[in-house]
């Protein structure tokens, strides 16, 4: 078997970059080792930048997106002195649209479908070999039999625990890697969301987010210590303490409900440098996590599946292998800015264990100088939009 571009994993990167290509003319396969029910029952953030929803669009899967997205203008930052809402058409004339990821990868699936493109789910032993010749190929197994598929070059999207970035020689590799002492415990009900934006609030008690997948379907998280478990928290006990880290008045107004889904997530902050070997290209969680603070990590998967595809456009269209040679130092430029607003977020809202009465005085003045500071308003509503690269 061959193609032209080897997709290793089928989540959100994987096929955006399949069917982007796909309209461009250049033939893919693509590599999930699991099966799509698997893929589409991973519930994950749901706020994309601008940039994400016209990607969408050129992959062709954006029409659900665009009737059933909400757009947001601005978001809610509460705090033990009280609550601000930054306003970001006012500050950047830019949006976000609330879509969530199952929906996404749904649409993103159903297109492809839609093309004939062909992915092969529920594959193992995924392999990489000679990436770093002219010839690479991947080894696989699907349905009992062994499989080669030789192709030009390979991307790998196959997430944080997959073969790709592993395939980079360990002592050409550098992983920079940042754990933090607690996890998100969240919760999918299906309640009317506490407010029409979302809401991101720091309380003596820990960090809590408000936030929605539609007007029916409210997703709320509340850090937790990672030594938790969800059987840990029944939904009383969810509710009565989401309710306490809010300001009375949010509080007052949250409608609460079974719970349909409840797991607790860790948080990280991880990139891998270079992003690409030979003819391998990382692409997404493969090569950098963000902790789920400011909702980047869908976000920054979708501008390097921008780069890689317009760099694969510029080498068969126009014989140009410029975007390609450079795609690492291009991505890993923007990759790092998204990792600072992401960092910066995490350790503005959260309580940490060790923390100290001057690093909490710390957070307060920052949150206060954000709650009145214009500027400071400006540098969070551009990052939170997207920067424009
Ligand atoms: N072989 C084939 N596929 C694999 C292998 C393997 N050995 N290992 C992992 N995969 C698949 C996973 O099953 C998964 O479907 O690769 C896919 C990677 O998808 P994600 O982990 O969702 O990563 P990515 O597509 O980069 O998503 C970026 O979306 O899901 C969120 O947290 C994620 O925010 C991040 C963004
Ligand atoms: C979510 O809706 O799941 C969500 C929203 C914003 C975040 C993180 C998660 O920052």
């Amino acid at each position: 078997m061959r193609t032209q571009v080897a997709i290793i994993g089928g989540g959100p990167a994987g096929l955006l970059l399949s069917q982007i290509l796909h309209h461009q003319g250049i033939d893919t396969v693509v590599l999930e080792r699991r099966s799509r029910a698997y893929v589409l029952s991973r519930i994950r953030a749901g706020v994309l930048e601008a940039s994400f929803a016209d990607l969408m669009r050129a992959a062709g899967a954006s029409e659900r997106m665009d009737g059933k997205g909400i757009v947001h203008e601005g978001a809610n930052i509460a705090h033990p002195d009280g609550m601000f809402r930054i306003d970001f058409r006012a500050l950047t004339g830019g949006n976000v649209v609330i879509y969530g990821q199952t929906e996404l990868t749904l649409d993103l699936y159903d297109a492809r479908d839609a093309t004939g493109g062909t992915t092969f789910d529920n594959c193992s032993g995924v392999e990489l070999h000679d990436i770093d010749s002219t010839a690479p190929y991947v080894t696989f197994c699907h349905g009992g039999q062994d499989h080669r598929l030789d192709c030009d070059f390979i991307a790998g999207c196959d997430g944080f625990h997959g073969p790709s970035r592993q395939a980079i020689p360990e002592d050409r590799r550098t992983e920079f890697e940042k754990t933090y002492p607690f996890g998100w415990l969240g919760l999918l009900s299906e309640t009317p969301p506490v407010a029409d934006e979302l809401i991101y609030a720091s309380s003596a008690r820990g960090f809590a987010l408000c936030s929605m997948r539609g007007p029916n379907l409210s997703r709320y998280y509340i850090q937790c210590p990672l030594s938790d478990d969800p059987e840990d928290w029944p939904d009383d006990k969810f509710w009565r303490e989401l309710r306490r880290r809010l300001p009375d008045t949010v509080a007052e107004q949250l409608i609460s409900g079974v719970s349909v889904e409840k797991s607790i997530a860790p948080l990280r902050s991880f990139v891998c440098e270079p992003m690409q070997w030979g003819r391998l290209y990382l692409c997404g969680d493969a090569a950098h996590i963000v902790p789920p603070t400011g909702a980047k990590g869908l976000n920054a998967a979708a501008s390097d599946v921008r780069d890689l595809s317009q760099a694969f456009l510029s080498h068969y269209r126009d014989g140009d292998g410029h975007a390609l040679e450079h795609y690492s130092s291009t991505a890993l430029a923007r990759i790092w800015k998204t990792q600072r607003f992401s960092w910066w977020m995490t350790n503005l809202l959260h309580r940490f264990p060790e923390q100290s009465g001057f690093d909490q005085k710390m957070q307060q003045a920052q949150l206060n100088q954000l709650a009145v500071n214009s500027s400071a308003q400006r540098v969070f509503a551009e990052n939170y939009v997207g920067l424009a690269l």
